[in-house]
């Protein structure tokens, strides 16, 4: 039946025009995997309450909650009480990161000058108001400096066959005050130094055609002057953490030495109020550790929130490096939940960085048969906090739906967009997953042993996410 259903939904999107997977890998799948959900199934998702996840939704996404800001800080306040209240021992992991503020005022006035200027900046520029004399620096080589006399003054130079960074250097080791790059092909420059570097001076992108209308300007007005005024731009230290709750085996002689983390990002992108990205997998963690906090287990579970995932997985990155080599081999299993409620995205795809199977890939596609009688839609994905997991050997794992919505990373990415339906199903689907691993294998005397997980050949369709 199921075989069915894949055959016919490659079809539709086919037939529709919709862009195909990149590749398909498709295998029949076996009949006969319909199995129902057992009574640790039952136990695992009997306490979700779908409403308390709405909450903490409509709590976490008031305000956007950028890394290393005060709301980000409120939510790790909240994190860390909720989790406390629900009867867990909570560690709050700081880390601290660079980071870079973008300037608040971007300017390059040249007197005389006609046609507009539209200035922009590099990721990593430096704040600053210099007004000088202009000169033409070519490609912004050591050679370029060498003909001419730039000590003092702001050099114009283009953008190709080095970094933003070493021109900048190249002018600012030549005596430069300051920096105009041009592109060197059509469209705005929109670039990055890399880092900081104390030997920067401020400077300013233009297009390609505005830079050679500054030259044009220059070549007709000798001694041509010009002021650029940079404020508000900051590279510096910020702080961020990570929220870790933990459920310990309920019986200690029966401890396998296993741990599993379920995890979620807890910021967002500036001006984005992250509902779905990621307000939803942090409150569906919350709730699963609220609604599993009692079930008998033989296996740690920790129920994970990392900071400034948006800023490149720095809290995952953080968590994982501070795990000792044995830490690391206890952990056999991260679930990681980063978009898992939008209305308007499309449906759950259990994602691994490699595009393998792998035990997450495996626990979900059997709990999600069991509860929705088909299992999750593989895929491949990294771009969020599995990947460190991943690169540690752990098996893992991004549950997300896909297609994405048209929300992504905007300010709509409101709660007014949210489903409970979709909340409800991940949380479902993500207990069951966990426990059917975490719970006594011989809890039940029928069942001494825990079979191996099984799943059914299942299509397997690689996505692009986006
Ligand atoms: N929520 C997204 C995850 C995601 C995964 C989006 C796959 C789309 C496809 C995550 O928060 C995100 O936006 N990640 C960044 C990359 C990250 C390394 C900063 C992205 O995908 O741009
Ligand atoms: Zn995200």
């Amino acid at each position: 039946m199921k075989n069915k259903t894949i055959a016919l939904t490659l079809a539709a999107m086919l037939a529709a025009g919709v862009a195909a997977p990149t590749a398909v890998i498709a295998q029949p799948i076996e009949s006969g995997y319909q199995e129902a959900l057992n009574q640790f199934d039952q136990k695992a998702i009997r306490k979700i309450d779908v409403d308390r996840i709405y909450n903490h939704i409509a709590t976490l996404s008031e305000a956007p909650r950028v890394a290393g800001t005060d709301v980000e800080n409120r939510a790790v306040d909240y994190l860390r009480d909720e989790f406390k209240s629900y009867g867990y021992d909570v560690e709050v992991q700081p880390f601290t990161y660079v980071g870079y503020t973008e300037p608040t005022r971007i300017e390059l006035d040249v007197p005389g000058h006609e046609g507009e200027l539209n200035p922009g900046n590099f990721t990593y520029g430096i704040s600053g108001d210099v007004t000088a004399g202009l000169v033409d620096a070519g490609i912004g080589s050591p050679a370029d400096f060498e003909g001419i006399d730039a000590e003092g003054k702001i050099a114009v130079v283009q953008r190709g066959e080095f970094s933003f960074a070493e021109k900048i250097v190249n002018a600012a080791d030549a005596g430069a005050a300051g920096v105009v790059i041009y592109n060197n092909g059509p469209g705005a420059l929109n670039g990055t130094l890399g880092g900081h570097d104390d030997r920067f001076v401020p400077a300013v992108s233009l297009s390609q055609e505005q830079g050679q209308s500054l030259l044009q300007h220059m070549n007709g007005n000798p001694g041509a002057e010009a002021r650029i005024l940079v404020e508000g731009a900051e590279t510096g230290e910020h702080t961020s953490h990570n929220v870790i709750a933990t459920k310990h085996p309920t019986n200690k002689k029966k401890d396998t030495g296993e741990v599993i983390v379920i995890g979620s990002h807890m910021d967002s992108v500036p001006g984005a109020p992250g509902a779905n990205d990621n307000a939803s997998g942090t409150a569906v963690t919350l709730e699963l550790a609220r609604a599993m906090k009692n079930l008998p287990s033989d296996t740690e579970i920790r129920f994970a929130s990392f900071g400034a995932e948006e800023l490149g997985l720095i809290g995952s990155h953080h968590y994982v490096s501070e795990l000792s080599d044995t830490e690391k081999d206890r952990i056999i299993a991260n679930f990681n939940l980063d978009m898992v409620g939008s209305r308007d995205a499309g449906d759950l795809i259990v994602a691994s960085v490699d595009g393998e199977p792998n035990l997450v890939t495996e626990l979900t596609q059997k709990a999600s048969a069991k509860l929705n009688g088909e299992p999750t839609t593989r895929g491949r994905s990294g771009s969020s906090d599995h990947v460190p997991f991943h690169q540690a050997g752990i098996p893992a794992a991004l549950f997300i739906h896909s297609p994405l919505e048209p929300w992504y990373h905007t300010p709509q990415d409101t709660l007014d967009k949210i489903s409970k339906e979709k909340l409800l199903d991940v949380a479902e689907i993500v207990a069951a997953a966990v426990y059917d691993r975490a719970r006594f294998d011989n809890q039940n005397p029928k069942d001494k042993k825990r079979k191996e997980t099984t799943v059914p050949k299942e299509a397997f369709f690689e996505q692009s996410i986006r």
